[in-house]
């Protein structure tokens, strides 16, 4: 995780790099740094904590100059300190380092240099990196760059600058992502687009094993060999103002009012305009290739897994084809049965998570095509599938997810009705009634904002609470599992998702007086069922919260308190049900003072295993 920015031009550096470490705060914001060549050389400023940490002992002592580089940090080798903090010097305190990124053979490199007397004063596995281009360093620090990084295994987004050339900043890149901002008589390098989005709208995308070099008036883009690179540059056009909070208290209170855009932004062109077919060019697959394929894994981590649980529901019912969803983390390591007949689909906010990267790479080495669901346009994910259907959420700042889930699934029913018309496994009008009751999702969804005072009041009810428990059947059941995550990771209020018919093998053992459970209750065929549940709840003192469709007339008398949401076809339901739990969620961590938008422990993108 973690990320860097780094600046050479005329303005003041320090600004410029607190400006965009601000942006990149969500990569990760337990300590942060700068460094920057000042009249005295080249001087560093870190701080555990937060970034108004740093900014307030740059204010005591600002550092003057007009080339730095900066780094915002989520703690991977050695805990949350100063001392761990980037950017990381060598022993003679001549090169600096910030670096996005884990060195997985650190320990041996550390070990060789420490035997040849160097000293280190971090737990960190980026020191070594600073000490290695040191140790390369022959008047040249391109050429030690590319020797230090020859010896290094694993992922890193560097930046680096030393004493000895101090116009010249120097990027490199491997499995974690980096940006070239282009300005004029300056430049930029940053993790993230935002982060020179202030500045610049002129972007070079690097990719893995590639260097750039950056002086005032221009960057050149090198390969490891030191071969030059010729790129386009890509034009950002799309504004800063829409990674703003634009009135609201917090992102992840903004990015859930502004789902009903993001399914409209993400249905879009895809729906021809006669409402009958889905059109979805981006799917890089001919009408043979599509009925050749005999399964689909859906590999994912987290929010997005979640709803890679709902797209199996969808494909499955939609075509018959059968699919499996994987945690990416373990989809390597059991081995998956991966045939040139297998579509792997990868889903993915931020395109940049290790894990799923990983799956999609084992998954083209097996000879699978791999289609991306992914929010970023650029990103390595994208870059890397072979079909990529974007989900146009918009910048996502909250560490918690919520208008990419929704949008992803709005990804998984278009993907699910492409196959299902190109396979011919649903009629035609039974397409166009999908088609047609997807278009009134965003009105629906407005239509549950409406009520979020309803869900604030059981929420501050919830929060008094330390444990809580989700129950629901079939598609349900996978949207409990990310209601129950979302409430996790922002009020830290201890709860668990479960099929409603599991709860008594076992886990009803926990429900007592008072105990809230929300059972969500969509699925008109499993209603009966699952009320059979709920009273089993209800008779051991269990505090039941039913989210059921509007106009039920059974669940309303089985619950204490209900939240109804507008109806659609059963299928489509995720895409209404999770909006309340990523309200309750919401109210809950407020409720109890928690920072919403950055949760403890968490950061927005895992760049590592
Ligand atoms: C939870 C959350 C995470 C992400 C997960 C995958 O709210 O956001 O669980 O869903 O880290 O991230 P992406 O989608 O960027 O691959």
């Amino acid at each position: 995780m973690c990320g860097i920015v780094g600046y050479i031009g005329n303005r003041n550096s320090q600004e410029v790099l607190i400006e965009g470490l601000k942006k990149l705060e969500y990569r990760g914001y337990d300590s942060a740094g700068v460094a920057v060549f000042t009249k005295n050389g080249l001087e560093v400023k870190k701080s555990v904590g937060r970034l108004a940490n740093l900014e307030s002992k740059l204010g005591d002592a600002p550092l003057e100059g007009t080339i730095g580089i900066g780094h915002t940090r989520w703690a991977t080798h050695g805990k949350p300190s100063d001392a761990n903090s980037h950017p990381h010097t060598d022993s003679s305190l001549k090169f600096s380092v910030v670096h996005n990124g884990i060195i997985e053979n650190y320990a041996t490199l550390k070990e060789e240099l420490i035997a040849n007397g160097h000293v280190f004063l971090s737990d960190t596995d980026t020191e070594v990196i600073s000490h290695l281009i040191a140790v390369e360093y022959q008047g040249d620090i391109v050429k030690a760059v590319q020797k230090a990084v020859k010896r290094m295994r694993g992922a890193y987004a560097l930046g680096v600058l030393t004493e000895h050339e101090p116009d010249r900043l120097v990027a490199v890149r491997n499995a974690s992502p980096l940006i070239i901002g282009v300005g004029d008589g300056e430049n930029f390098i940053g993790s993230d687009i935002p982060a020179i989005l202030n500045y610049t709208r002129d972007v070079y995308i690097l990719n893995d094993g590639e260097m750039a070099v950056l002086t005032r008036d221009g960057v050149e883009l090198l390969t490891l060999e030191g071969n030059f690179i010729s790129r386009e540059l890509f034009h950002v056009d799309w504004d800063l103002v829409t990674a703003e909070k634009a009135g609201f208290d917090h992102f992840m209170l903004k990015e859930i009012y502004e789902q009903p855009k993001a399914y409209r932004d993400t249905m879009g062109a895809r729906i021809s305009e006669d409402g009958k077919r889905v059109v979805l060019p981006e799917v890089k697959m001919t009408e043979d290739e599509i009925k050749r394929i005999s399964r689909i894994h859906i590999v994912a981590c987290g929010t997005a897994y979640h709803a890679g649980l709902v797209g199996k529901t969808i494909i499955e019912r939609l075509t018959g084809i059968p699919v499996e969803t994987d945690v990416a983390s373990e989809y390597r390591y059991r081995s998956p049965i991966i045939t040139p007949d297998t579509l792997v689909i990868v889903v993915s906010q931020s395109g940049e998570t290790a894990d799923t990267l990983a799956a999609l790479r084992e998954a083209q080495r097996c000879g699978a095509r791999v289609l991306a669901i992914t929010n970023v346009v650029g990103s390595s994910v994208a870059r890397e599938a072979n079909s990529v259907i974007t989900t146009w959420a918009g910048p996502e700042i909250a560490v918690a997810s919520t208008k990419a889930y929704t949008t992803q699934l709005i990804g998984f029913y278009l993907f699910g009705l492409f196959l299902a018309q190109t396979l011919e496994t649903q009629k035609p009008e039974y397409i166009a009634e999908v088609l047609s009751a997807l278009q009134q999702l965003p009105t629906q969804v407005e239509a549950i904002l409406e009520k979020a005072e309803d869900i604030k009041d059981i929420a501050e009810q919830a929060a008094t609470h330390e444990d809580l428990f989700f129950i629901g059947r079939g598609i349900d059941y996978a949207v409990t599992l990310e209601g129950s995550l979302k409430l996790k990771e922002i009020s830290y209020i201890h709860s668990e998702a479960y099929p409603s018919g599991e709860l008594k093998h076992g886990t009803l053992a926990l429900i007592e007086d008072g105990i809230p459970v929300i059972a969500l209750a969509t699925q008109d065929e499993l209603l009966e069922k699952t009320v059979s549940n709920i009273k089993e709840v209800v008779a051991r003192g269990g505090y039941i919260i039913g989210i059921g469709n509007e106009g039920d007339a059974e669940l309303p008398r089985q619950v204490d308190r209900l939240f109804s949401i507008p109806r659609t076809l059963g299928l489509l339901t995720p895409a209404l049900s999770v909006i309340p739990l990523q309200l309750l969620a919401y109210y809950a961590a407020l409720a109890r003072g928690n920072d919403v938008d950055k949760p403890r422990n968490l950061a927005k993108s895992v760049t590592v295993e």
